[in-house]
């Protein structure tokens, strides 16, 4: 017979955040996709967004945002023994973002690997870490969400340009005397794969510079619009049933960054009343992929202090087509 070690609850213990210093409007950008200010900000909510430095990299960010949500969690970062690291842009298949990172901060020990859920993957690298602790795999877990998505976007492409931007958020998740995470309703609609691509043969993008090809992102604006608005909705709804929470007793819906016209009909379909703070930091940071979601909770946090402790519903969703989302008591 196998001894189980089984360990307890869990909770997000702090949040850290890190936003590149250029700050980018939108009058910089719509010369160059025939748009206009006011469409960005009609269709999208979107006012500013942080564009990294050329030589500011995922790790950078990433390093900036775990360093202080670790300072906050009051750990030492060798109590941290493991970190799950989530990021499309990291442009190394291997070695991981993970390892890097852990080896970056002074703490090689720690397990250490990259997962690739686009714009869910904060949310799943979330209820898995809870998962771990409430296991017993994992005491103290450091998840990040990080993203350079200018290396990946087209500058030209009418479709994107205006939507991505970088940063980097990071919580630390730990041992807890109460369920202060709920069960992570995750899935995916994967039928409809190719409504977000980073791929070499959609489109080809060459660096002006160096003339060399990269990746691109393309995106099906509308059907990912339609999906993320009424199907992920229902994920949300079922995260609050499965926390056993209503939504009148949520302090917060943090929702992944891509359009406020979407965070704001998933609310309604959802039901949540008027007293839930909704967060909308895509207006002055754009869509960061995997770190908006952290980095929409610092910012909330910074500007709500008095949310701490409050239940927030978070949802991730994006490329495969995938979502995870959990209700939470916020640090
Ligand atoms: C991308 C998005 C903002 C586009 O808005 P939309 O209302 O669907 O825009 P459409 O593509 O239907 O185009 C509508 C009109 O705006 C125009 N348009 C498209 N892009 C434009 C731009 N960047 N600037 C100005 N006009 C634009 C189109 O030409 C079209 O004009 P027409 O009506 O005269 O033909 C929207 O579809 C969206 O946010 N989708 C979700 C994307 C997302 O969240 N992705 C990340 C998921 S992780």
């Amino acid at each position: 017979m196998i001894h189980v070690r089984t360990g307890s609850d869990s909770r997000i213990m702090s949040v850290g955040g890190y936003q590149p210093a250029r700050i980018v409007p939108n009058s910089e950008i719509i010369e160059r996709i025939d748009s206009t200010d006011e469409w960005i900000r009609q269709r999208t909510g979107i006012e500013s967004r942080r564009f990294a430095a050329k030589d500011e990299s995922v790790l950078d960010m990433a390093q900036a945002a775990c360093l202080q949500a670790i300072e906050r969690s009051g750990l030492k970062i060798e109590d941290i023994d493991t970190v799950i690291f989530a990021s499309i842009t990291y442009p190394y298949q291997a070695p991981s973002g993970a390892t890097a990172l852990s080896a970056r901060l002074g703490n090689p020990k720690a397990a250490a690997f990259d997962i690739n859920a686009a714009c869910a993957g904060f949310c799943y690298g979330l209820g898995m870490a809870s998962d771990f602790i409430r296991a017993g795999s994992s005491k103290y877990v450091l998840v990040i969400g990080v993203e350079k998505l200018t290396d990946f976007v087209d500058p030209a492409d009418r479709a994107t340009a205006f939507i991505f931007a970088d940063g980097a958020g990071a919580v630390v998740v730990g041992p807890s005397d109460h369920p202060a995470i709920g069960p992570t309703v995750w899935g995916a609609d994967a039928d409809s794969r190719d409504a977000i691509l980073l791929d070499p043969s959609w489109l080809e993008f060459r660096d002006s510079a160096t003339n060399v090809a990269w990746p691109v992102i393309s995106q099906q604006g509308q059907a990912v619009f339609r999906w993320a608005a009424y199907s992920v909705s229902k994920a949300g709804t079922r995260a609050l049933a499965a926390a056993g929470v209503s939504p009148d007793q949520l302090a917060a819906f943090i929702p992944h960054q891509a359009n406020v016209r979407i965070i704001e009909t998933m609310a309604k379909e959802m039901g949540l009343p008027d007293s839930v703070v909704i967060a909308q930091d895509i207006r002055t940071s754009g869509n960061t992929s995997a770190a908006s979601v952290p980095l929409a909770m610092a910012a909330l946090l910074k500007d709500r202090p008095e949310l701490s402790g409050g239940l927030a519903l978070l949802i991730g969703y994006g490329a495969g087509l995938v979502y995870a989302g959990q209700v939470v008591e916020l640090p």
